[in-house]
């Protein structure tokens, strides 16, 4: 019997864990937790000061996983009983996993992991646990947040797009679309593909011509009602 199921794919953004209660980054000044991006968020801050970007994402892996899933991850999870689903998401929490989704590629990285400075193949899971400075990978330099910082590349760009290209449905959710190059997974998407796009405010990465459903709501809100939507009309 072969599987007729759609694929929908969900790129999603700090905006879908924003009510499980960790603040997206530019709506709050660009401020991650208090800090700039330049503080805590680039391979030049770690250059200088090791110690401070360990704690601070000692604190925001701990962050992480005090906080609980919402009613947006639990309804992307839901749409599993009726169409093939792929989460692609620019978040370092691990909400969509602890949801129950099946299938996620997090494209920046994954707060629950650490990995060597100098053989990205050598990462480890620590849970919520904290890593400090003299901690060493099997190779002996010290291990890292598996996260990407500005500056870096992003290595899973091309497996994103080749789920991207795979979409009959595209849902964008809680993403400003400024940050590339995941910004331009939406031009992955192929053209006969409808895009439902879930965000209070209308993302920037916009400038085609093409069929976008916009629904401005909150995304507890909004994406438990498009995942209504798409079972009724879509599956
Ligand atoms: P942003 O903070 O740039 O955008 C968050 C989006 O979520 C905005 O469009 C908000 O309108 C929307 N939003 C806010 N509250 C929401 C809610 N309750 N429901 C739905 N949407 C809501 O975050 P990202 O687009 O995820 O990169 O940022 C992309 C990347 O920039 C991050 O992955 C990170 C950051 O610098 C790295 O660290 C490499």
């Amino acid at each position: 019997m072969t599987d007729k199921k759609k694929t929908i794919v969900a790129l999603t953004g700090a905006g879908v864990s924003a009510e499980s209660g960790i603040r997206t980054f530019r709506d709050s000044d660009g401020l991650w937790e208090g800090y700039s991006v330049d503080e805590v968020a680039t391979i030049e801050a770690w250059q200088w000061n090791k110690e401070k970007m360990l704690a601070f994402y000692n604190q925001r892996r701990a962050q992480a996983a005090s906080v609980e899933p919402n009613a947006a991850h639990f309804a992307l999870k839901a749409l599993e009983d009726h169409f093939r689903v792929h989460i692609v998401t620019q978040n370092v929490d691990s909400l969509h996993e602890r949801a129950g989704s099946s299938h996620v590629l997090h494209l920046h990285g994954k707060l629950s992991e650490v990995k060597s400075s100098v053989d990205d193949s050598l990462i480890y899971d620590l849970g919520d646990k904290p890593v400090k400075l003299g901690d060493k990978c099997e190779k002996g330099s010290q291990l890292r947040p598996n996260v990407v910082w500005f500056g870096e590349q992003v290595p899973e760009i091309p497996n994103a797009q080749r789920i991207m290209a795979q979409a009959d449905i595209c849902l964008i959710i809680g993403t400003s679309l400024v940050v590339y190059p995941a910004a331009a997974l939406v031009y992955d998407v192929p053209l006969h593909a409808p895009i439902f796009v879930v965000d209070p405010h209308k993302p920037a990465e916009f400038r085609f011509d093409r069929d976008i459903t916009f629904i401005q709501k909150r995304a507890s809100e909004g994406v438990p009602e498009l995942v209504k939507h798409l079972i009724e009309n879509h599956a």
